[in-house]
């Protein structure tokens, strides 16, 4: 099919569509009760307008070829999961002012343009370790993430609910207008960053680092400008994207569309999917999906991945070797990492491949404590960081981005960091209802140790 203002499609991966992945085994797939209700909400959600355009998703590629090539660095962070009940101003707004301090030290520790991207409007389905779950002899559904059921262990809240997503669809675009709305108004502009402040950081040993920082840059800016002699507007204005784990397909196929004057399919419910590393076999139903859209990817890459398997994948997904296609995310662990990532690192250099490398540092790293919460260890975390710094440094390759776990809530979930919580102190503030995250002031730190980390290696010693 192609519209006389739609050219042809050169490019389209043979036997592709948008629902060619229903002939592939699905993994992570909830179990509609009702097949017409499913029917129903599919269509629905088919008719409905799009949350973002096919110029903003080729905008963040062509953003990501420039990554690969070293010339911007990824900033990729928000929540585990987005729950209906958070879809509220003060966490988005919170969530948003994080992200911007980060990259803020980013940019001007790194002197480099950080490409923003946010696990949010989007982010409400989950991969489960088992499809059930049972609790004093009662078995039911597991919790999938609130775009599938509740979390409440109910046979009703359990039972897979179609409608949900569309509400799911409905809070992304809330969440999205909301954060277009206050970076058009101004929110984000690096004049003035003092609008970013969390008002309970006050106190933080990190906030005296980070107000050095923000000094200097707000100098660099005025600086810049007397020198051009007018304002620096594409400093002003700061670019925001979306991103979630693209798992429940029959939602995305829904999303996935057509536009005029571009060849192709596009995922319109985000700018930059990605695919968890539960859902990344090769035959399966979600690596067939991403192989046919336009958007820029990204897939995960856990400790039990092969070079033959990864190099397989990286073809599948990215037969042409297209600039900015394609995001590699490692998340081997702080144990695992140097044992398992230089393998792959060099089998995807010897082949000649074209990636963005990014260290995720959370999901390798998370741990039961005796008091019965899921916590990662800052220490872990950091080690992780900094060993995937040095390992991509020896090898030849570069780390160019960071995929985080973080809230600007005061939430107490990951042990240590500037104010060393520990085991005890979790249960004063943990909300998650799936993985720890990074507070405001764990995650600061992480920004200033990537820049920290990048110094050390390009500095002769
Ligand atoms: C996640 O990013 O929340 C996640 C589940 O990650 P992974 O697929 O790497 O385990
Ligand atoms: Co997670």
């Amino acid at each position: 099919m192609s519209a006389p203002d739609r050219p042809q499609a050169v490019n389209l991966p043979e036997g592709w569509t948008p629902g060619s992945w229903r002939t592939r085994p699905s993994a992570q797939m909830p179990t509609y009760p009702d097949p017409h209700a499913l029917r129903e909400a599919v269509d629905e959600l088919r008719a409905l307008p799009p949350l973002v355009t096919s110029w903003e998703i080729l905008a963040l590629k062509q953003a990501l070829a420039e990554a690969q090539e070293g010339k911007r660095f990824l900033l990729q962070g928000g929540d585990c999961a987005e729950s209906f009940a958070e879809c509220s101003s003060d966490v988005i707004s919170n969530r948003l002012k994080v992200l911007l301090q980060m990259s803020l030290v980013l940019v001007h520790g790194l002197r480099l343009p950080v490409v923003r991207v946010g696990r949010f409007a989007g982010q409400y389905a989950k991969p489960r370790s088992a499809d059930t779950e049972t609790v004093d002899g009662v078995t039911l559904p597991s919790y999938r993430g609130d775009i599938v059921n509740a979390p409440a262990f109910s046979a009703q809240a359990r039972t897979p609910d179609p409608r949900r997503m569309i509400k799911a669809h409905a809070r992304s675009a809330m969440t999205m207008n909301f954060v277009r709305a206050l970076i058009d108004g101004g929110f984000a502009d690096l004049h003035h960053p003092e609008y970013w402040d969390l008002g309970w950081v006050g106190h933080s040993p990190l906030a005296e680092e980070y107000r050095r920082m923000v000094a200097g840059i707000g100098d660099a800016v005025r600086f810049m400008e007397t020198l051009s002699g007018s304002q620096v507007h594409n400093l002003n204005r700061v670019d925001f994207h979306t991103s979630h784990e693209a798992l429940l397909l029959p939602y995305e196929e829904a999303q996935t569309r057509q536009v005029p004057r571009q060849w192709g399919w596009f995922n319109l419910s985000t700018h930059f999917p990605w695919i968890g590393m539960r859902t990344a076999a090769l035959d399966g139903a979600h690596v067939e999906y991403f192989r046919g859209i336009r958007n820029p990817i990204a897939l995960k890459v856990g400790p039990s991945a092969t070079a033959e398997q990864l190099l397989r994948l990286v073809d599948v997904l990215n037969p042409e070797d297209e600039p900015g296609r394609l995001t590699l995310v490692h998340r081997m662990g702080a144990t695992g990492i140097a044992d398992r990532l230089p393998a792959l690192l060099d089998a995807v250099r010897r082949e000649g491949r074209r990636v963005l490398w990014v260290c995720d540092p959370m999901h390798g790293n998370t741990e039961a404590t005796s008091n019965g919460y899921k916590t990662r260890r800052f220490r872990n975390i950091r080690s992780e960081l900094e060993q995937a710094f040095e390992i991509h440094a020896a090898a030849g390759t570069r780390l160019g981005g960071v995929h985080l776990e973080l809230t600007g809530e005061d939430v107490t979930e990951c042990t240590g960091g500037a104010r060393d919580l520990t085991d005890a102190d979790l249960a004063r503030a943990y909300r998650s209802t799936v993985d720890p995250r990074l507070n405001y002031e764990q995650a600061l730190e992480i920004a200033m140790l990537v820049v920290r980390k990048q110094a050390q290696l390009t500095t002769p010693a």
